[in-house]
């Protein structure tokens, strides 16, 4: 399976890009960038640091820095640190951005490879609706798009309404939902349920001396995060458990339905089940421990 992931690492974004470059099912083709949890010029900057550090020549193509409408972008450094990495900064600019802008990369890449492309969105969906908006043929031309993202059937986590990758972009994921691809959408209703402790880092770190110590390092400013503000004893394997839905759908119990998305007032960001809109399959129940335990297999393989 050919994928791209659209990304704004962020933390859990380079534990999700760690596990595709493991995973003997995905070829990964290439990252497009967004802004979220870090500005997207960091995004990319981040992007290709990672891919450095995995030993992979990739193309890596900048998109969206703001929001549709919007004019600024208030990066989530409480949550992935100053430069998305955590305690890290000073992180090297390594090599140079893909020549096209994200959107175009992904429409050509859809053009090119059809069917066989899977692209996972783990930021927000700017990116996905400028690449709709740029080429009615690209939702038809998608094998499939993956998304983390939502909270439909669970409170939020930004607000208690909104999942933040949708909150961050709501008119974005309006219009994605509006006139989706195939698509299956990898929410909170999930993703809190495939929480990785400092355990499971340090067991990682151990099998995985350079690039599990990396991701252990980087963590702990997330960690701290989730016991400070959220109680909780683990990070969520967001935007892993998306990339793995995109090749083990069957550990997932998924339902079909259609999917609005409130674009303003205190409700922004909510994902709510519609069933005049076109069916997308929502992620409702997972196998936790088994995306866990596949991630910290696939990952411990790196050196
Ligand atoms: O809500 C979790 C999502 O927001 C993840 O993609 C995380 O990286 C942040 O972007
Ligand atoms: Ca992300």
């Amino acid at each position: 399976m050919k994928l791209i992931i659209d990304t704004d690492p962020g933390i859990d974004d380079a534990m999700a890009i760690a596990y595709a470059a493991a995973a003997p099912e995905i070829e990964l083709i290439g990252l497009t960038t967004v802004f979220g949890n870090t500005h997207v010029h960091q995004s990319s900057r981040n992007a290709r640091f990672l891919l450095d550090k995995l030993g992979l020549d990739l193309p890596v193509a900048e998109g969206a820095a703001v929001a549709l409408g919007a004019d600024t972008h208030s990066p989530s450094e409480h949550v992935h640190g100053p430069e998305g990495f955590g305690d890290l900064t000073d992180i090297p600019e390594i090599g140079r951005n893909h020549a096209l802008p994200a959107a175009e990369f992904l429409v050509d890449m859809a053009r090119t490879h059809k069917k066989k492309l899977v692209v996972c969105a783990v930021g927000p969906l700017t990116n996905i609706a400028n690449a709709i908006r740029l080429d009615p043929e690209f939702a038809g031309n998608l094998g499939r798009l993956v998304i983390m993202g939502g909270a439909v059937y669970c409170p939020g986590n930004i607000t208690n309404h909104a999942e933040a990758n949708i909150y961050h972009d709501a008119i974005a994921a309006e219009e994605v939902f509006a006139t989706p691809p195939d698509t299956v959408l990898v929410g909170l209703d999930v993703t809190l349920k495939t929480l990785y402790e400092t355990a499971d880092f340090e067991s990682l770190a151990m099998r995985s001396p350079d690039m599990g110590s990396f991701l252990r390092d980087i963590s702990r400013f997330y960690l701290k995060f989730y016991k400070d503000v959220g109680g909780l004893e683990g990070c969520g394997l967001h935007d892993s458990t998306a990339v793995i839905a995109c090749s083990h759908g069957a550990m997932f119990d998924m339902v079909e339905t259609g999917l609005r998305v409130v674009t303003e007032g205190d409700q922004k960001g909510a994902t709510q089940p519609d069933p005049e809109r076109p069916t997308v399959r929502v992620c409702r129940d997972v196998d936790g421990a088994g995306v866990v335990q596949l991630f910290t297999d696939r990952v411990a393989s790196l050196p």
